[in-house]
């Protein structure tokens, strides 16, 4: 019988949820709450609906394979991130199915087999996926009380490094590292090293040292990648679409192996119309915001610890299996996503979501 690669085999395969109403069948009750995929609950920009339903309505156009440079997106990003002495131009972006895919293609692009990569753990599983893949050695290092412990990352860069890969806002924890301790970090980063920077929540965070990698990092020349997406406070998630920044010479790099027409025509028109919905954006940071407050008063009045949080969920150590509590929440219809023996995670929802998760959390205890 035919047998996977050895790195094939290494991997753990990404463990999907239930379709809600399948789940809702199962355990015969309705109006589940998913509270875990860090989606955006207040939903699309309406924009952005209307832009695929104009694409819809020229129907002649579903025929079509969509456009392979995603030209008029990456005009659109890049004329709304320009400014404040920084020009960039469409050759500075690289559009992904999902920022997962460009996650993907990175490591292909520059990590070979036996080369390693230095990423936290935990931190979002697909950089060692997608490390581990080609051959590669993921070099994982602990957070240092939920956060990127960037000194021991920088420590654990050997010559064999092609890749460090940073989630800030990381998930599964929420925390963010500081522009005083990237600026340090990055000082330590040897030539022939990209950084990776995943910025998937950057639209969540307030915290006013959170670094500003564009008129930085990016502005000075350095090697790193910024990944942003779609997905999150964009709340386009079922589009799968999101984005890299960099200097044009590693876009190229990794436009050698980007798939032809990897941006679906509804995905990117609908992400050029929420790129122009402010309105929107600001509507769901603040529902977040919101609902940060009501769940950090719950959670403290229920004596229960919770990570501080710069993105759009919650990380709770438990002192007890956070399977268990995973299912009985479950069976009152509230879906979290355990994401450690002792931990869950819980994404931010509307305030009617959150308030089911605390009712059915006081239940559970
Ligand atoms: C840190 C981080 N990066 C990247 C992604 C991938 O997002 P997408 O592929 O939907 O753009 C996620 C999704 O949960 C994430 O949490």
């Amino acid at each position: 019988m035919i047998k996977p690669l050895e790195c094939v085999k290494q991997i753990k395969p990404y463990v999907p949820g239930k379709p809600v109403k399948e789940l809702e069948r199962e355990l015969g009750i309705s109006g589940c709450v998913k509270l875990a995929s860090n989606e955006n609950p207040a939903g699309p920009s309406p924009k952005a609906v209307a832009a695929i339903n104009d694409f819809l309505s020229q129907s002649s156009e579903l025929c079509r394979y969509p456009d392979g440079s995603s030209y008029y997106l990456k005009q659109a990003l890049s004329e709304k991130l320009s400014g404040r002495g920084l020009d960039l131009d469409p050759g500075n972006f690289i559009l992904g199915n999902g920022s997962n895919e460009l996650l993907d293609i990175v490591a292909r692009t520059y990590v070979g087999p036996g080369d390693e990569a230095v990423m936290a753990t935990p931190s979002f599983v697909v950089y060692s996926m997608a490390v581990k893949a080609i051959g590669g050695v993921a070099r994982e290092v602990g957070l240092t009380e939920y956060r990127h412990d960037l000194s021991a990352m920088a420590d654990a860069i050997t010559t064999k490094t092609k890749i460090v890969f940073i989630a800030n806002p990381n998930n599964p924890t929420g925390t963010i590292n500081r522009k005083a301790e990237f600026d340090a970090f990055m000082k330590r980063v040897p030539d022939g090293v990209l950084v990776v920077i995943d910025e998937a929540y950057l639209e969540y965070a307030s915290d006013p040292e959170y670094p500003d990698t564009l008129h930085s990092y990016f502005a000075e020349g350095r090697d790193i990648l910024l990944l942003r997406t779609f997905s999150k406070a964009y709340g386009l998630a079922a589009m799968r679409i999101g984005y890299g920044i960099a200097k044009k010479e590693i876009i190229e790099d990794m436009n050698r192996l980007r798939e032809p027409f990897n941006n679906n025509s509804l995905a990117q028109e609908a992400a050029r119309a929420a790129l122009g919905d402010e309105a929107h954006l600001r509507n769901s940071i603040g529902i977040n915001e919101e609902g940060k407050k009501y769940l950090y008063k719950e959670l403290s009045a229920l004596g229960l610890k919770y990570v501080p949080t710069e993105a759009n969920f919650i990380y709770m150590p438990l002192d007890r299996d956070s399977n268990s509590l995973f299912d009985s929440l479950l069976k009152q219809g509230v879906i979290v996503r355990p994401v450690g023996p002792k931990e869950i995670r819980v994404t931010i929802g509307l305030d009617s979501e959150n308030r089911r998760f605390i009712e059915a959390l006081k239940k559970s205890l």
